[in-house]
């Protein structure tokens, strides 16, 4: 489960509401000194910027040209290349004001052209142009991203009138300086035990295993790619490298390991194949093996339902082949979904978002360890 700036951004026009996994990043990270004023100051500043780029971009729209401020604009609120293929909640601190801003901003903007009527084509000509511009990804990525996501997209924006942007950009953030107020978000509630100890270190030790315990072995994050090729380049600026298509480096040394690497490339299948086989030589007593998804690669920007149903045949398969009496108990990551992220729960009636071949697929074939009643709810949403 990895979360890349690039593609949050490139969602950012619109694009990404739904590519980014909800996941608690305030809890987990310490936050300097004043963080609370400076996030109440930034909100003054995201709506001054905000403004600021929408007369802009719809002087843009209306002369069909960029005036020369609002290349600047652009200009000075283009990501850093090397950020494009890191998860935001590793990024430092002090860079959530500026993404934020840079989403409220353009993603603001691009809100309100659809709102006003703009069409499809225009609302991804728009944001194909801006995504390429702010540097999210190179135009080939921005186009693929954009593509797969702004069905999506464009329906939510239409069937919910009062999304804001700051809503929009706060969801898929999930950072502490892009703040969500929006009640049909935030009105939730879980029971924590009040008496709880918290947990301030990490555990040391291994517990003593007792005759009842049972031993589980899990496996997560295979992110197979089945385009990964010895050789080539491990240094691309993609959401994911050392794929057939980046080609092979001219510096050697960017060129990816036969065993994976550990620059931004996924999993090849000899690592995924020799990671299974030796969980079960090295475990043969486990009582059980969790898989908990995300077979999937990061090539998220061509991901297509052929093209996942094979990652995930192929996985499972392998499973099924090495521990055929070891019961494996399967969960769906983010990334098993077309287009990644999105999945759908039987709410919508549009058939060209339903998620249901995954669903369908997963009853299949982790039925090989599952008892029959399960099937049911595996097919209705993914889940046991
Ligand atoms: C979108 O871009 C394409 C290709 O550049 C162009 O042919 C088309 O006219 C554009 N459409 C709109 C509505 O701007």
């Amino acid at each position: 489960m990895k979360r890349n700036v690039s593609v949050l951004l490139g969602t950012v026009m619109l694009s990404l509401v739904l590519l980014q996994t909800p996941q608690t990043v305030q809890g987990d990270r310490l936050q300097p000194k004043g963080y609370r004023e400076t996030v109440e100051k930034l909100q003054k500043f995201y709506v001054q910027f905000e403004d600021k780029v929408s007369r802009e971009f719809r002087r843009w729209k209306e002369d069909g040209t960029m005036s020369q401020h609002f290349r600047q604009l652009i200009h000075a609120s283009a990501i850093n290349k090397n950020e494009r293929a890191q998860e935001i909640r590793e990024l430092p601190t002090a860079r959530e004001g500026p993404l934020c801003t840079i989403c409220r901003g353009f993603g603001g903007s691009v809100l309100e052209f659809r709102r006003e009527g703009a069409s499809r084509e225009e609302v991804f000509n728009t944001t194909v142009e801006l995504c390429t511009m702010l540097n999210l990804q190179e135009e080939s990525i921005c186009r693929g991203l954009i593509e797969l996501n702004i069905d999506t997209i464009l329906y939510i924006v239409d069937n919910r009138p009062d999304l804001t942007s700051a809503s929009l950009c706060a969801v898929v953030f999930q950072s502490g300086a892009c703040v969500l107020d929006d009640p049909s978000f935030t009105e939730w509630e879980v029971d924590v035990d009040p008496n709880g100890t918290p947990v301030t270190a990490s555990k040391t030790g291994t517990a003593q295993r007792g005759p009842n315990d049972l031993k589980i072995v899990q496996i997560t994050d295979l992110h197979f790619d089945p385009n990964y090729r010895t050789g080539y380049n491990a240094e691309c600026g993609a959401p994911a490298c050392c794929r057939e298509s980046q080609g092979v480096p001219d510096d050697a040394e960017a060129g990816a390991g036969h065993w994976g690497d550990y620059r931004n490339c996924d999993t090849p299948w000899n690592a995924v194949e020799d990671l299974i086989d030796r969980v079960a030589e090295e475990h043969s007593d486990a009582d059980i093996v969790y898989h908990t998804g995300d077979i999937i690669d990061h090539g998220i920007w061509e991901t297509s339902i052929g093209y996942n149903v094979r990652s995930i045949n192929r996985v499972i398969g392998k499973l099924r082949d090495t521990f055929p009496e070891t019961p494996v108990y399967n969960i769906l990551g983010n990334h098993e979904a077309h287009p990644t992220n999105v999945y759908e729960l039987g709410e919508v009636s549009r058939p060209d978002f339903s998620t249901n071949w995954l669903y369908h697929l997963s009853a299949d074939l982790w039925s090989h360890w599952l008892p029959r009643a399960a099937d049911q709810t595996i097919r209705l949403g993914g889940y046991y």
